[in-house]
């Protein structure tokens, strides 16, 4: 059976500081997790197992990919939830600058969309194309962002809208999930880096 796996860039600089989106690069926490990511996936597929590695465009996921031994795909559509005029703070000072919207968020995270940016939903919608390919494809490994990867695994285990902000993606963490008729098979690989 083929199987999908996922996982979030490795610790990026911005992550150490609290700000989100932007585009940087890894912490050296995270280029450790790169580094170990090789041996974690030929361990888990064999060594003769194709794979095809996607990305964002953002340097973080490039970067955490760059280890791995195969073809590389990057995907403009797996570019995180794109926060607007939020890009690049703190959630201290989304709450200091903007109360309301902060707010709002709060009250309904799946359909909130930030100011010249995006929600959840609008992430749901770009995502179409890429679940299409999704589909179609045999062994594929996604290294994404938070929301994204919530996105996704909202999808493939059918749950609902409005749980989707909550799941949990932790950092540093494959998830292996193989389809089956109805749902899906999950197996989780934590680094402990
Ligand atoms: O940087 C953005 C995060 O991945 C999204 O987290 O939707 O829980 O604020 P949040």
């Amino acid at each position: 059976p083929r199987s999908i796996f996922f996982s979030r860039h490795g610790e990026s600089e911005f992550n150490v500081e609290g700000k989100i989106g932007g585009d940087s690069l890894l912490s050296p926490r995270g280029l450790e997790y790169a580094r170990a990511l090789p041996a974690l996936i030929t361990d888990n597929i064999g060594k003769d197992t194709e794979l095809t590695v996607w990305t964002s465009s953002l340097r973080r996921t490039i970067q955490t990919g760059s280890f791995l031994p195969y073809q590389k795909l990057t995907w403009k559509s797996l570019d995180e939830l794109d926060a607007g005029v939020c890009d690049g703070m703190t959630y201290e000072e989304i709450e200091e600058q903007y109360p309301d919207d902060y707010a709002n968020r709060d009250d309904d995270k799946f359909n909130y969309r930030y100011r010249g940016g995006e929600s959840y939903r609008d992430v749901v919608t770009r995502l179409e194309p890429v679940i299409m390919e999704l589909e179609r494809q045999e062994n594929i490994m996604i290294i994404g962002h938070q929301a994204i990867l919530r996105c996704l695994y909202a999808y493939f285990h059918n749950l609902p809208q409005a749980d989707l902000p909550y799941i949990k993606i932790p950092l540093h963490t494959v998830i292996k999930l193989t389809p089956k008729a109805y749902g899906c098979d999950e197996e989780r690989y934590p680094l402990p880096i």
